[in-house]
């Protein structure tokens, strides 16, 4: 059996710089942008000009582009009323649409007086190509609708419509994925489930592949990659965001576990091969770009 080196890098930057300064190519990249919504994000400012907001959107956007392999995919996250703005951005940098993900919240919609509540956020996946260079066709089991009498066979396919991931956002909802402070409080409003990313990265990559966040949050996306037997590179420019990554990644904690989701997939065809496995790993190689505090140890 093939054995990765893989690498797990959490930088403490801006990530237009590290894009420069890199020499990494990713397979796939996360974009999980501030929406510039006037949130609270300790040190970025989220209330800028939406001119200057969109024109470092493209900038980030064909940074990556640049640096991606050929056939390589990115997943544009979005608030779903910015819609036109993300096609516009991503073809004006060169990357070819394939899907409009809706990601439909299990929580409750934010109401609206005059229009419908809203549900959803947009994924945009687009690849560098024509036609993604890895796209693994995942099959899912969920719950049958009452009208629905027979059982499946053999689950079905994953569709451009994901209901079936909870967002941790919403208070007593959140459970225990969520990074907390000392005081109880949730350090980041933001934290994308580790489902979120593990049907990303299981989609659109391969075990060994090299996985990109320029906008890490709480490391979800390196959490997640390692366990999949990918490298990643993620970068966070607050300290005390990055200070959580670095804790989280040292500290793997049982609620990030994907494992326990594996069943979720289970008719999919080659799971094992996609999946990859811990057993394949030799040893984490800290890049020359590392600003870890202490080397991660993979549990
Ligand atoms: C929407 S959050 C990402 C949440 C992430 N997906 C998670 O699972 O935690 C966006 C993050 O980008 C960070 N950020 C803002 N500007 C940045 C920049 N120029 N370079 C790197 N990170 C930045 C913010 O501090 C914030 O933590």
């Amino acid at each position: 059996m093939e054995k990765y080196n893989l690498i797990c890098d959490i930088v403490n930057n801006d990530c237009v710089e590290v894009m420069d300064s890199t020499e990494y190519k990713f397979d796939l990249t996360y974009l999980d942008p501030p929406f510039n919504q006037n949130k609270n994000y300790n040190s970025h400012n989220d209330k800028m000009n939406p001119i200057e907001y969109w024109n470092w959107m493209e900038e980030v956007c064909k940074k990556i582009y640049d640096k991606t392999t050929s056939g390589g995919s990115i997943y544009f996250m979005q608030r779903e009323k910015n819609v036109k703005e993300v096609f516009r951005v991503l073809e004006d940098t060169g990357w070819t649409f394939q899907n409009l993900i809706i990601w439909k919240k299990k929580s409750s919609a934010v109401p609206s007086n005059n229009k419908y509540g809203k549900h959803y956020q947009i994924i945009v996946f687009a690849t560098k190509g024509r036609k993604p260079r890895v796209f693994n066709k995942l099959r899912i089991d969920p719950p049958l609708l009452v009208t629905e009498k027979h059982k499946r066979q053999n689950g079905m396919y994953v569709t451009d419509v994901w209901d079936d991931i909870r967002e941790l956002t919403s208070g007593y909802f959140a459970g225990e994925e969520p990074i907390r402070l000392p005081t109880g409080e949730r350090l980041h409003n933001q934290q994308s489930p580790i489902q979120l990313l593990l049907r990303i990265i299981l989609s659109s990559s391969k075990p060994g592949d090299f996985i990109f966040d320029p906008f890490s949050g709480t490391a979800t996306t390196n959490i997640v990659s390692r366990q999949l037997s990918r490298n990643s590179i993620c970068v966070e420019k607050d300290h005390l965001y990055f200070q959580y990554c670095v804790k989280r990644l040292n500290e793997f904690r049982d609620v990030d576990k994907i494992d326990r989701f594996k069943d979720n997939y289970k008719y999919t065809k080659n799971l094992d091969d996609i999946w990859g496995s811990p057993t394949n790993i030799k040893e984490f190689t800290p890049s020359q770009y590392t600003l870890f505090e202490k080397k991660v140890n993979y549990k």
